[in-house]
């Protein structure tokens, strides 16, 4: 067990740093191609949208973009980022796990690396909030750390799958890394495909889980 809250303090603390990613998740964009289409998902929740580059890049293929976060520093990167591009989205502090939407408000849901560094409690309260705020027929995709990602090198280890960060600027926040069985365990897989990918460059091995399903 442990408290989600000690990783916004860490989130806080690097974007008001000046941490920046510069350009979208290759995988996120290969992702996003496949599975959303901005006539049949014209309103999108990115979940967790750090400085903001993946929902630039919603923004850009014309979805009507709302943002969800835990660190006012990213919000302030992002809604930066936005005006000086000259795009436009909905952002949002949300502390509490309780989102501030109606039921059914997104047509689709992105939670891109953000789930990974809550506890089991964390992630299920996150789990139905997200799906409660789906609409039905609506699509929800996440990318989940999987084993074997670089962030796990040189991590403390806390317990069974939970490591205290030790690198790659995320010194500090606690990560959840779940075999695929476990997180199987959290959706129901006869709506769910739990796919994966890694790849290594320049030292760093990134490894994801792939998830969606339609509501
Ligand atoms: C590894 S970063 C990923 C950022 C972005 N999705 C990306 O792929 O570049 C994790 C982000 O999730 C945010 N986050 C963590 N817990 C959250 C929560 N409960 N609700 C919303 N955002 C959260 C953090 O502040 C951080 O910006």
């Amino acid at each position: 067990m442990f408290e989600a809250t000690v990783n916004h303090e860490v989130w806080e603390s690097l974007y008001s740093r000046g941490h920046r990613l510069d350009y979208p998740s290759d995988m996120f964009v290969r992702v996003t191609y496949r599975l959303l289409d901005v006539r049949r998902h014209p309103r999108v929740l990115d979940y967790g949208f750090g400085s903001g580059e993946n929902l630039m890049h919603l923004c850009r293929r014309g979805f009507s973009m709302t943002g969800v976060e835990v660190s006012h520093s990213a919000l302030a990167v992002t809604s930066e980022r936005l005006y000086s591009a000259g795009l436009d989205a909905d952002l949002h502090i949300c502390m509490d796990g309780k989102l501030p939407f109606k039921d059914a408000s997104f047509d689709a849901i992105t939670a891109w690396q953000v789930l990974c560094y809550n506890d089991d409690a964390g992630f299920r309260k996150a789990l139905a909030e997200l799906h409660r705020v789906l609409r039905p027929g609506g699509l929800f995709i996440a990318a989940i750390t999987a084993p074997g990602d670089s962030r796990q090198d040189g991590a403390e280890v806390l317990g069974q799958g939970v490591f205290r960060i030790g690198c790659q600027g995320q010194e500090g926040a606690v990560l959840r890394v779940l075999e695929e069985r476990e997180l199987s365990s959290y959706f129901d897989c006869s709506e769910c495909e739990i796919g994966s990918f890694s790849h290594e460059f320049l030292g760093i091995c990134s490894r994801h889980w792939i998830v969606h399903y339609e509501k």
